[in-house]
């Protein structure tokens, strides 16, 4: 979940690194910090907080240094400040790493008992000490880093700067990525590949288990017994320019406002309009011959898989486990041989989610992925891979890659349905031509903004929030909470509206904003008992609906968003749209920081 970089340049790297962090910043923002060579010496500048705070370090006390490594950090272990920044170095190594080391404890005893003395609070800087008390016993760098390497335990990608070593940086990879970038007379690591799209186009990845020795002219991969071996070099066009937010004020409003226009992307790419059919790439398993679907994901992703359930189950009469992804590693679920097991995952890189893939690897499953980043490791290893095409998102909470999870599932379950023979070909054309509607319904939806920031004065003066749903708007419930929850810092409950009566009533008041997600559908009554149960004890109703629910619901004093009328298959994507600007604008109002909410990363590489 921290971001790291090493360059091996011709100039000052000071600003390339600092650059690189910048486009790495979505995994983490809790501090940041630089290390380069001076004269042979380790040299840092490293700060609380932001990068902009290192920034405003290093325009004070610049660094020339031609070699250098840098960090953007998650906490995991220690407080972000500036001691527990990394790199943290001796005055042989300095290294930055992403992930945990979970023996950090033993290890830290054995190496002050050694007499290392430790200045963080880390579980990192145990690497520094392990690695300078090797080079002490007379071992090389890369003896030093691989004697580390068998002796840690947990998850790492690493860089390492060696003193005196100008043209030398190590990496290694156990779990979270790290991409070795190739330039002209210049050498690179990074945590993702767009971190290096201003400094190369030419990459290959590290495999788990793997380590790198560079130099400006050359990249030496050893493998996990550390025999030489060679990863596939590969090119990618990764755009310079960092996204930019354009006329908007943050990136989750841009991101919000792409919606129409990349769902229109990733459905053009599945379905085929003229014809009105799903199609779907060649997948290595018949739809035909499952029994049963597990989806696992985490947070976002994992609603989006629980909204699937429904329609696979509807459309294609496949039963469905959804499990989130923490919980299913563990869980030792029995799996059938050749069942299919599917994970959705904007980053492709979520730690809990890429060790349930291989879970079902190892326990004999298909493996389809619904991923954002093409070049992630889950798309990698996953058997088969369907693209989001949502583009770069920045903003921390998930907007437009969940509601393009949706299409793409939404389209996978009709194309399973065809093949199951549960979809007739006239079904299969009425859901299609419903999904090819969505665009032009989110643009719709997305005009209700100032009626959506009107709602939001209300639940920014609120304690706590209840979302109901029923059906496949129970998940867009648990997201709406979700959202409001992770960029507003108000705390937020989602519910099935049925389950209200069996606990949750007990909180409602007339302090209690109750936000209501009911179109009009054949549920749509049930939900509208749960909101009369509220409305009966001064809970406070912002519903969600079209005109025809509007008229039904008639609640007074009730708040109401009033959508287009749709089919129900597009709800899920389009009724996205007010809860993710009801979270939006409660933020806004708040003043909290919505495209860095406190606490969180973009790309979650630990457990
Ligand atoms: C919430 C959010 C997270 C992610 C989750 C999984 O807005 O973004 O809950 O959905 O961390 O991340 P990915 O999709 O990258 O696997």
């Amino acid at each position: 979940m921290c971001g790291i970089v090493c360059v091996l340049g011709n100039e000052s790297v000071a600003m390339p690194l600092v650059d690189a962090l910048r486009r790495l910043e979505y995994r983490g923002y809790d501090s940041a910090g630089i290390a380069t060579l001076e004269g042979g010496a380790i040299v840092r500048r490293r700060a609380e907080g932001k990068l902009v705070n290192l920034e405003a370090k290093l325009g004070q006390a610049p660094l020339k240094g031609t070699s250098g490594i840098g960090h953007t950090r998650w906490a995991t272990h220690g407080r972000p400040t500036e001691d527990n920044a990394h790199p943290h170095a001796t005055e042989r190594v300095a290294v930055v790493h992403n992930g945990i080391i979970e023996n950090f404890r033993e290890l830290r005893d054995e190496l002050s008992a050694d007499g290392a003395d430790f200045q963080s609070e880390t579980d990192s800087e145990v690497i520094a000490h392990f690695v300078t008390r090797e080079l002490e016993r007379g071992l090389s760098p890369i003896e030093a880093v691989q004697a580390c390497l068998t002796r840690i335990r947990g998850a790492f990608s690493l860089g390492f700067l060696f003193a005196g070593e100008d043209d030398l940086i190590i990496g290694a990879r156990l779990g979270p990525p790290l991409a070795v970038g190739y330039g002209n007379g210049a050498m690179f690591l990074g945590s993702d590949a767009i971190a290096l799209g201003p400094l190369t186009n030419t990459f290959a990845y590290l495999e788990d288990g793997d380590s790198v020795v560079i130099t400006r002219s050359t990249a030496t991969i050893y493998d996990s017994e550390f025999n030489q071996v060679e990863r596939p070099i590969q090119k990618a066009e990764i755009s310079a320019a960092i996204v930019e937010k354009g006329n908007y004020r943050h990136f989750m409003a841009k991101e919000i406002h792409e919606q129409p226009e990349v769902i229109s992307h990733t459905l053009a790419s599945l379905v085929d309009m003229t014809s009105e059919t799903v199609r779907l790439p060649s997948l290595p398993f018949d739809w035909k011959n499952l029994s049963r679907l597990t989806i696992s994901a985490c947070g976002t992703a994992s609603f989006a898989g629980q909204v699937a359930k429904y329609w696979f189950e509807r459309y294609a009469r496949l039963p469905v486990e959804v499990d989130i992804a923490s919980e299913f590693r563990y869980r030792e679920a029995p799996l059938e041989k050749g069942g299919l097991s599917l994970f959705v995952s904007q980053s492709g890189e979520t730690a809990d989610t890429m060790a349930a893939l291989r879970y079902c690897q190892e326990n004999g499953q298909h493996t389809l992925a619904v991923v954002n980043v093409p070049t992630s490791t889950m798309s990698r290893e996953a058997d088969a891979m369907v693209r989001t095409l949502a583009g770069p998102e920045i903003g921390v909470a998930s907007t437009k890659a969940f509601t393009c999870q949706l299409a793409v599932l939404a389209c996978l379950a009709i194309g399973a349905g065809k093949a199951r023979g549960t979809l007739t070909p006239e079904a299969e054309k009425e859901l299609v031509r419903a999904l090819i509607e969505a665009p032009r319904l989110m643009a719709e939806a997305l005009r209700l903004d100032h009626e959506i920031e009107a709602c939001a004065r209300d639940l920014s003066k609120a304690k706590d929030v209840l979302y109901l749903g029923r059906g496949t708007s129970f998940p867009l419930a648990l997201e709406g909470a979700l959202k409001l929850k992770e960029i507003s810092y108000i705390h937020a409950e989602g519910y099935a509206a049925g389950e209200l009566k069996h606990g949750p009533i007990a909180l409602i008041d007339e302090s209690m904003p109750v936000v209501v997600i009911a179109p009009f559908d054949a549920i749509f009554e049930k939900t509208v008992s749960n909101m009369q149960e509220v409305a009966a004890r001064g809970g406070r109703i912002i519903l969600i609906t079209d005109e025809e629910g509007a008229k039904a619901a008639a609640l007074p004093g009730a708040k109401t968003i009033v959508m287009p009328a749709m089919p129900s298959v597009v709800s899920p994507l389009v009724y996205s749209v007010p809860i993710q600007l009801l979270a939006y604008h409660t933020a806004v109002l708040i003043g909290a920081d919505v495209d860095q909410p406190r606490n969180l990363a973009k790309s979650v590489t630990v457990e």
